[in-house]
């Protein structure tokens, strides 16, 4: 047992996160802390141990000098994980080697106060790279996984990229709303469409929160909302999850070319703030080391002009039957990303067939077959945002839910808006994990999620 040197000075209690602490230096003192947190790696040599120690808030090198620190059973069962409270003095770190922040701790006293498993149940084993297979140990151990820096990384970047879309929407005074979960209606589509009991009628969990939006525009004009978005997809995609983190927002009394400028600014502005914030700066730089900042304008493509720039590449890339493209088809994932690699730039892909897209879009009144509609492709991951101008007109809309065989009786809300006092408005959601995966190199959104949902996984 180790006791406390009762002549030390007293311990201000820190986290690794406070940087501007008085560091000793040859004789001079640095200023005795206690600082709680979890080892993170642990390396002990001949002279001293050497622990490196995570918090939240960063990492800490830690020295405890072999000899009565070391030789407690505590410290023989120190473990990755194992929570503890260290003591000492925060010196610099000795010329010519390197620790976070230039500097390191001191250990003169610690108190353990959660042991973590050394034996076959340690955290290394439970995460072990040996074990097959690969991804699903890692989705069923994700709450380990989060601990590591990669994984926390990304998470910390995502929490800041939130922040900084809600400073975006403020600036240009947007209000956030916040529509509801559990709806009776469908917004894309009933494929993808999850179906629950809700007392006794029939439920879904939301699609979208679009239609809820353009009912708020009237009194609040321009809003957004950052919310959880549901689609049951059947497929096992890179890009594709059950739940999803979605970021909408619905502008009033605009056109299609001030929809495309708000969108392209608005996500600049989100990845200007996030390289102006040293912290994140240096998380996305450790991530995604090739990352830079797009330039603007960013390019825009018809999606007539994409069909002929898909045929016109040598080999051509073909559709999903394996024919080339031809006005109307679906750009299907593969081929999207293909292009949007080759051409290496944010694309606003616009004015799709109206058959390809959903009921409530504006048909382009100088082509009556397409509609006001963008997707925004980025390099790698392909689409990340999809908006449109909304029809506003009320026969239109009336016979749009006829044809995608819907009933207007239960849109009465939604359709109201066309009956009392329309506009042209238009918006358009944006999949934050999506983002993420471009921002921070990431192969999948699944990493991009603290606890992701897809086909197949709904825990842990
Ligand atoms: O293109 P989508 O389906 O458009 C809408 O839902 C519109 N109602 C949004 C609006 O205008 N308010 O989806 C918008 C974005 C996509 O571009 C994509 O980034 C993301 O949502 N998304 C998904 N992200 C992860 N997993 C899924 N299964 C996704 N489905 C769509």
């Amino acid at each position: 047992v180790i006791a406390e040197d009762p002549s030390l000075p007293e311990a201000k209690k820190i986290t690794i996160g406070d940087k501007d602490i008085q560091l000793g230096e040859g004789d001079v003192k640095g200023l005795r802390v206690k600082v709680s947190g979890r080892i993170h790696r642990i390396r002990a040599q001949k002279q001293a141990t050497f622990i490196t120690l995570v918090d939240g808030y960063g990492h800490l090198q830690c020295v405890l000098l072999a000899g009565p620190l070391t030789k407690t059973y505590e410290a023989l069962v120190f473990a990755q994980g194992t929570a503890l409270t260290l003591y000492g003095e925060m010196r610099k770190v000795p010329a010519g080697q390197d620790a976070p922040d230039g500097r390191e701790l001191h250990v003169d006293y610690y108190k353990v106060v959660g042991r973590a498993p050394t034996d076959e149940d340690s955290i290394t084993n439970r995460v072990s790279q040996q074990q097959l297979p690969w991804e699903s140990v890692m989705l069923d151990q994700r709450h380990f996984v989060i601990r590591g820096d990669n994984a926390s990384m990304v998470l910390k970047v995502r929490s800041f990229v939130e922040f900084a879309f809600m400073t975006q929407y403020r600036k240009r005074k947007f209000t956030k709303v916040s529509p509801p979960a559990l709806v009776q209606t469908q917004v894309e589509g009933g494929s993808t469409l999850f179906e629950l009991p809700y007392y006794d009628e029939k439920a879904y969990l939301t699609q979208s929160s679009q239609l809820y939006l353009e009912t708020a525009i009237q009194s609040m004009g321009n809003v957004y909302c950052i919310e959880k978005s549901f689609r049951a997809e059947k497929s096992l995609t890179r890009r594709h999850l059950a739940e999803y983190t979605h970021v909408e927002a619905e502008l009033d009394f605009i056109e299609f070319p001030d929809l495309l400028a708000h969108m392209e600014d608005l996500i600049c502005g989100v990845i200007d703030m996030c390289m102006e914030d040293q912290e994140i700066a240096a998380m996305i730089k450790l991530l995604n080391p090739e990352f830079k900042v797009p330039s603007r304008p960013f390019k825009r493509m018809r999606y007539s002009d994409a069909i002929d720039w898909l045929n016109a590449q040598s080999p051509p890339i073909l559709n999903e039957e394996g024919n080339p493209h031809t006005f109307g088809d679906d750009i299907a994932e593969a081929a999207e990303r293909q292009m949007t690699d080759i051409i290496n730039l944010p694309i606003f892909l616009t004015h799709f067939p109206a058959e390809i897209k959903a009921f409530y879009m504006q048909k382009d009144p100088n082509d009556r077959r397409t509609t006001e509609s963008v997707d925004c492709l980025m390099p790698g991951v392909g689409e990340i945002v999809g908006g449109s101008m909304r029809m506003d007109n009320f026969d239109e809309l009336m016979e749009a839910y006829e044809k995608e065989g819907i009933s207007p009786k239960d849109y009465y809300w939604y359709t109201d808006a066309r009956k009392y006092g329309t506009s042209p408005h238009g918006g358009y959601g944006l999949g934050l994990e999506r983002f993420l995966a471009w921002l921070c190199n990431q192969h999948s959104v699944r990493t991009c999620c603290l606890y992701p949902r897809f086909m197949g996984r709904c825990k842990p």
